[in-house]
């Protein structure tokens, strides 16, 4: 008993020596943002057993000071928190839609101590700390000159960052989000300017101007085209009876919000609805229309088609070329194989037909001279005598 008493005491020794206090390896680092922005803090930590992470919001001044904990989903569902216990602990919490009341001091608090959450006794290992501070501060006023380019073929692009104290290490700016390489700039001027010599459909969308502070300000100014519309294929194939389909897509900004198909017919331009006649069919998204003309016909469908493509400024179209084959014509290639087959089997039919005689007379022959003219002769008789019975 003695002894059990004394292995037990051991191995809890052992136990003991392994386990060892939470300690960080990765602080919360504090930071500037704006309004509505998002922030993250992490925090990572060691320790046996792997310790318990929380997150704790700090106000006021010492000693008055209340602490309030963070759970996932509190502030009204802007708060995240992502924690993984393994091998050691870590614990990232997302703040979403900052407002200038998020501004504060959060903490993350750390312990692997066993009684760590017990309210009565004072716990023997206390819960380590760091702390990092969220600065939510209002987006400095940028001013962009113009607000808007719209059905333009050159414009000057400019942002006046204006009323704001934070210091600009330079500017840049974006192209649908991807940084302008020949834009990027180090001068500490509050003003930036971006010329577009000539705006296509290419490079209209959305531009922005980056000033690099702490946080990063920036502003949007769209660039605005008429759609541009082009046909998959200018000229279009379809065989009688067979579907018609053409295709056009459509490049700009804004996007076209509408497509059209029309027919051109005694100089009129003919909408065509979905399921007009029952034979056509309009697909189309944004970026692409599709018409699908069924059971295709020679009188009705052939001639000149447009899709046309319609956004806030205008319109922009491209005309197809419908041809229908008949299904005859179709045919011709087969037709002509056909017909080519025959005249071979006709050719070398006739060809037989004329040599098999004069190999049989050949063999009964046996070779000798003088009978060979005799043989001719009597092929001349036997073509005589078949043209008389006919
Ligand atoms: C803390 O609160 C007490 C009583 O409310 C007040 O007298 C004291 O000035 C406060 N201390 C600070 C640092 O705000
Ligand atoms: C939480 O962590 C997991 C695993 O690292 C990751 O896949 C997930 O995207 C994280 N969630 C958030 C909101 O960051
Ligand atoms: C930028 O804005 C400020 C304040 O409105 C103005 O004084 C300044 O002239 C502007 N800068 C330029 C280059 O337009
Ligand atoms: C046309 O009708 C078809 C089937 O009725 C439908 O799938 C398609 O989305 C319609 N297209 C348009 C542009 O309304
Ligand atoms: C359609 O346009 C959008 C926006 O420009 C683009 O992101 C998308 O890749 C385009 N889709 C196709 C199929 O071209
Ligand atoms: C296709 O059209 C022809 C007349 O152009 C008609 O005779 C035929 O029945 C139609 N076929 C179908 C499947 O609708
Ligand atoms: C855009 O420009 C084109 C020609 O440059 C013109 O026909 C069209 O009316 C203009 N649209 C708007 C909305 O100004």
């Amino acid at each position: 008993m003695k002894l059990l008493w004394a292995v037990s005491a051991l191995l809890l020794s052992c136990w003991r020596a392994d386990a060892s206090a939470a300690g960080f390896t990765k602080s919360p680092l504090s930071q500037m943002k704006l309004i509505d922005d998002s922030a993250e803090l992490h925090c990572e930590v060691i320790g046996n057993p792997i310790p318990e992470v929380q997150w704790w919001f700090v106000e006021g001044e010492e000693p008055n000071e209340t602490f309030t904990q963070l759970f996932d989903g509190a502030r009204d569902d802007r708060v995240q928190i992502n924690a993984t216990y393994i091998a050691h602990a870590t614990s990232t919490i997302h703040l979403t839609s900052l407002t200038l009341d998020d501004s504060g001091t959060y903490e993350c608090r750390a312990s692997n101590d066993p009684d760590r959450n017990e309210l009565k006794r004072t716990p023997k290992i206390k819960w380590i700390r760091s702390q990092a501070n969220i600065i939510v501060i209002e987006s400095p006023n940028i001013v962009a000159d113009p607000q808007e380019v719209s059905n333009q073929t050159s414009a000057v692009l400019s942002c006046n960052l204006t009323e704001s104290s934070l210091p600009i290490k330079g500017s840049h700016w974006l192209f649908e989000g991807k940084m302008i390489d020949d834009s990027v700039s180090s001068d500490a001027s509050p003003y930036t300017v971006h010329r577009l010599d000539k705006i296509t459909h290419s490079n209209s969308g959305k531009y922005e101007c980056v000033f690099a502070t702490e946080p990063e300000v920036k502003m949007a100014i769209e660039v605005k085209t008429l759609p541009h519309v082009v046909a998959y294929k200018h000229s279009e194939h379809g065989n009688e009876n067979d579907k018609g389909v053409m295709v056009c897509v459509g490049h700009g900004h804004p996007l076209p919000t509408d497509w059209f198909w029309y027919k051109e017919e005694d100089g009129n331009s003919n909408a065509i609805l979905n399921g007009t006649g029952e034979r056509f069919e309009i697909k189309s998204t944004p970026n692409k229309t599709t018409l699908t003309i069924s059971n295709l016909s020679i009188e009705n469908d052939i001639g000149y088609y447009t899709c046309s493509a319609t956004n806030e400024l205008g319109t922009g179209s491209d005309k197809i070329h419908l041809r229908v084959r008949s299904r005859l014509a179709a045919l011709w290639p087969f037709l002509g194989i056909v017909a080519e087959v025959i005249i071979l089997v006709t050719i070398i039919f006739i060809y037989e037909k004329r040599r098999k005689p004069d190999e049989v007379n050949d063999d009964d022959d046996s070779g000798s001279a003088p009978l060979k003219s005799n043989s001719t002769a009597n092929h001349k008789d036997k073509n005589v005598r078949q043209r008389n019975s006919n």
